[in-house]
């Protein structure tokens, strides 16, 4: 089903504690600011962890299905990363975080 990008704002509250979106910004975590495709752990002047620089050095990119991945259970998919969050559930809530996100990816 198409992604309702809306809809993916109101999800978006559940990472806004941590990440700004519409900027280059870094808070707890890093700006998610032109995030598709783009290699895992390298936005500018963020201190990630060693498991997220290791997993863009072994080929991580953010895509679709990367990304769902990750939202899913950020742990499995990137080992040691320090995303403190447990991840989503309802695949519809993924795909329509997901149409959001894209809007500030041009
Ligand atoms: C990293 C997305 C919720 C803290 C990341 C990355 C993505 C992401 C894609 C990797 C970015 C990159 O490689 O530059 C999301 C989304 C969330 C969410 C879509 C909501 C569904 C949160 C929350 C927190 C958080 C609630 C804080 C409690 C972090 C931190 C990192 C990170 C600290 C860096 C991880 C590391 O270096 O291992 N997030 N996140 N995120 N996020 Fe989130």
């Amino acid at each position: 089903q198409e992604g309702d990008a809306t809809a993916g704002a109101t999800v978006f509250k559940k990472c806004a504690t941590c990440h700004i979106v519409d900027s280059d910004t870094n808070k707890v975590g890093p700006s998610l600011n032109k995030l598709f495709g783009r290699k895992a752990g390298t936005h500018p002047n963020f201190a990630y962890s060693t498991g997220m620089k290791e997993a863009g050095d072994g080929g991580l990119v953010w895509d679709e299905a990367t990304l769902r991945d990750y939202l899913h259970n950020p742990k499995a998919k990137v080992k040691g990363t320090k995303m403190a969050f447990v991840g989503l559930k309802d695949e519809q809530e993924i795909t329509n975080l997901i149409a959001y996100l894209k809007q500030y990816s041009q």
